[in-house]
């Protein structure tokens, strides 16, 4: 009885860190699987571009940031951005550009339900980046998101 009450402080001690952080374990897996593979797709890209690889420790968060803000098209007209439906902060409740319906905040940190399954992940992002772009976003360019997504405390 009295080793189980130990066991239950001291797995609470180690508990403890990961709910201040916010970000559980299993998100944190999920996102690194994530930034594996797109590391890993992108050798291919970056062949065809005649670029050097970027590896999964490369993705930035601060280029992720300008990503996830950014509100020019490459012709320098203004584009819808994932902030549009997302907000500026990823911490904070969003809400559908066209739909007006809520969307709960995308950081994991300050949502336990994001980047918990690696197919949703997935699915969300193509969506989403053929909503704003016509196109699937690159893998660099979903590894910088997730960095991006990872950093924010
Ligand atoms: C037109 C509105 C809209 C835009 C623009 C948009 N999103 Fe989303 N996003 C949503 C909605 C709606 C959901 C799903 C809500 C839910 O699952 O609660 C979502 C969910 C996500 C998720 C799901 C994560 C998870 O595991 O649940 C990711 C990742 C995501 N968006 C990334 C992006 C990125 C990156 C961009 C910019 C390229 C972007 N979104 C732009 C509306 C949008």
């Amino acid at each position: 009885m009295k080793t189980k009450s130990v066991v239950v402080v001291l797995a609470a001690l180690f508990v403890t860190p990961a709910i201040a952080q916010g970000i559980s374990e299993g998100q944190r897996e999920v996102i690194k699987k994530l930034m594996a593979d797109y590391a890993a797709q992108d050798k291919a890209v970056a062949a065809k571009q005649k670029r050097n690889p970027i590896r999964a420790e490369e993705f930035s968060a601060e280029s992720g940031k300008q990503l996830f803000l950014k509100t020019k098209n490459w012709e320098g007209e203004d584009a819808p951005s994932c902030s549009s439906c997302h907000t500026d902060d990823p911490r904070q409740k969003g809400k559908h550009a066209a739909s007006k319906k809520p969307i709960l905040p995308l950081a994991p940190v300050s949502n336990p339900d994001r980047f918990t399954n690696v197919a949703k992940v997935e699915k969300n992002f193509s969506t989403h980046c053929q909503e704003i772009y016509s196109r699937d976003c690159e893998p660099a360019e979903k590894g910088h998101y997730l960095a991006y997504f990872l950093s924010v405390k």
